[in-house]
């Protein structure tokens, strides 16, 4: 089945109830800009149909996520992402590093190119019976793209660093409060002139983090540093110290602690919230966003609200339904 993204309607997302396998041949080559997805883990009993249900070894699963890589990297435009969630499973008691394996098989069999490995902490997660090891609490979230040239919204992912004070005392992101680079300049090897000059050169440093102007400092000091950094040698040379400053934006961690959805008609439904980022940062306005393993329709969803085109399959009827249905309330 041909599937003409050019003729379709995607103002609103379309679903098609159907094997992936099958149905991303018909998708046109590099059409695709972000692929949203998280497929049957390994070893999922709950899996009747499709190809998934018959993968019983590792090598066959891995096999089935290199045929589907083959497929995103056809269908996705060379500014593309796929961002791809997979849980891990144990057998026989031993972890399977399920997640790494395919990372890896991605990067080095098929040429993706690996840009982020996000950590999904799932915040109300609760702890199995198991009282002989810790609780599995994460699922990897990789981010992959074809080449250097990938869309990246770069105004997304970064947010204003909060100043604390401690005492009417300002503290830096990473604790820098002034104190010990007094001490250190008090005990260096600087003259009288260089000392009082440092000192002042550090009350304005600090208020710089006070206002706002950046986040973070390191005072080098002439003597003081093993390795002088070739930039600051001159400064430090000159003046006996310098400042290394750090932006008033950091960039959003790698390490995102979301709680698990509260759709219980699915076994494995994404957040909505876990997609907004992936959504936002790689995916252009009016581009297209694919998600082969709809499920519950959380990422037909997600592009509604983030005013994004959608493509969904399902091959399950009642998930195809449920996603329908969800679709429709939201639509509503
Ligand atoms: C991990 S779940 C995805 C859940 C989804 N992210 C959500 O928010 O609900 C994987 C989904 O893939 C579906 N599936 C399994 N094999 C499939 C196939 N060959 N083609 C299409 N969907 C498939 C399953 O029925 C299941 O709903």
């Amino acid at each position: 089945m041909r599937i003409n993204l050019s003729e379709r309607d995607l103002t609103e997302p379309t679903i098609i109830k159907g094997d992936s396998f099958l149905l991303l041949k018909g998708i046109p080559n590099q059409s695709i800009d972000l692929i949203l997805t998280s497929p049957p883990y390994f070893g999922q009993r709950q899996i009747k149909e499709g190809p998934f249900a018959k993968a019983g070894t590792i090598s066959d699963y891995l096999r089935l996520l290199k045929r589907l890589g083959k497929e995103f990297k056809r269908i996705l435009k060379p500014t593309g992402s796929l961002w791809l969630n997979i849980g891990d499973s144990y057998r026989d008691s031993s972890l399977l590093l399920i997640p790494s394996r395919v990372a890896i098989m991605l990067e080095e069999e098929l040429g993706f190119i690996l840009r982020n490995d996000v950590i999904w902490e799932k915040r109300s997660f609760l702890s199995p019976s198991i009282k002989n090891r810790t609780s599995s609490s994460y699922e990897h979230f990789f981010h992959f793209v074809l080449g250097k040239g990938y869309y990246a919204n770069k105004t997304i992912g970064t947010r204003e660093v909060e100043t604390t004070l401690d005492n009417g005392r300002v503290v830096s992101k990473t604790g820098v409060t002034g104190e010990d680079y007094k001490r250190k300049i008090e005990l260096s090897n600087l003259n009288k002139e260089e000392k009082e000059s440092a000192l002042l050169s550090l009350e304005e440093e600090l208020a710089k983090v006070k206002n706002g102007e950046i986040s973070d400092f390191r005072m080098l000091l002439r003597g003081g540093n093993s390795i002088l950094h070739s930039q600051r040698a001159k400064e430090l040379m000159e003046m006996g110290f310098a400042f290394i400053e750090a932006s008033s934006r950091e960039r959003v961690s790698d390490i995102w602690n979301i709680g698990v959805s509260k759709e219980k008609e699915h076994d494995s439904p994404f957040p909505k919230e876990l997609l907004t980022y992936p959504i936002l940062s790689s995916c252009p306005k009016q581009g297209i966003v694919l998600d082969p393993f709809l499920g519950s329709g959380t990422t037909a969803i997600a592009c509604i609200e983030l005013k994004r085109k959608c493509l969904g399959f399902e091959i399950d009827s009642n998930y195809y339904e449920l996603a329908k249905r969800r679709i429709k309330e939201k639509q509503n």
